[in-house]
């Protein structure tokens, strides 16, 4: 059965596919709203709770800001991360408990030493192409951004790029790859956020949701 998009009575979320998917169907459970559990694990793309009140996108994580901010989605969770570098404008009223990490700049352990940032370019590889433009125009360093979109570490390592930047949550990935954080740019977590018109015509269903999970 096709679910079309209901936005004017029920509530629209926009849920990161991914690391966050599983927290965030607890999160939602523990706020009184309950998802099939063969829906949570399906290829649909909209599915609905078991209360018909709120119908559930599944977006690529970069992609919930975007959602939200357009006001297809009445709000979305999505780590600090992707919304930072979206540059979107909607209402941030929680954050949570869950999806920390931190955006960091990383390379080999001898380019630590040797100073990296006084090479007069820096080529730096990363999925978060405005935030490390303004890091490193901060930081006075000239630097050459190289978008990738997964397996960013690969850059450092297969010579693409001198350093990256991304997301350590474990510490695992670098680790087994032989590369060190140099330096942190971005604590990130998991991050409520919502459309700025929603939150005045759906005020009452939003301030439940964002009551029911602060209080969880
Ligand atoms: C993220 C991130 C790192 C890894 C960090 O990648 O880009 O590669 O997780 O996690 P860790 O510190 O726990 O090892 P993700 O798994 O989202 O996939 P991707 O490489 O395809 O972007």
């Amino acid at each position: 059965m096709t679910i079309n998009i209901n936005r004017t009575e029920k509530l629209v979320a926009a849920l990161p596919k991914g690391k966050l998917l599983k927290p965030t169907f607890d999160l939602l459970q523990k706020a009184g709203f309950t998802f099939n559990e063969a829906d949570q694990k399906s290829r649909k793309l909209i599915i609905e709770d078991e209360n018909r009140a709120m119908q559930a996108l599944f977006v690529k994580p970069s992609d919930v800001p975007i959602y939200v901010e357009h006001g297809i989605a009445d709000f979305g969770i999505v780590g600090k991360d992707s919304l930072v570098e979206s540059c979107v404008d909607v209402f941030t009223p929680l954050e949570l408990d869950f999806g920390q990490c931190n955006l960091a700049i990383a390379g080999f352990p001898e380019d630590q030493d040797r100073n990296w940032r006084l090479r007069s370019l820096v080529r730096v590889a990363t999925k978060y192409p405005n935030i490390t433009r303004v890091h490193f125009d901060k930081l006075g360093v000239q630097a050459e951004i190289i978008s990738l979109h997964g397996s960013v570490e690969l850059g450092v390592l297969a010579g693409l790029a001198d350093v990256i930047v991304d997301i350590v949550e474990t510490g695992t990935t670098l680790k087994e790859n032989g590369l060190v954080v140099f330096d942190e740019i971005l604590p990130a977590m998991a991050m409520f956020i919502v459309n700025k018109a929603s939150h005045k015509l759906k005020l009452r269903q939003l301030d439940a949701v964002i009551s029911a999970i602060a209080n969880s």
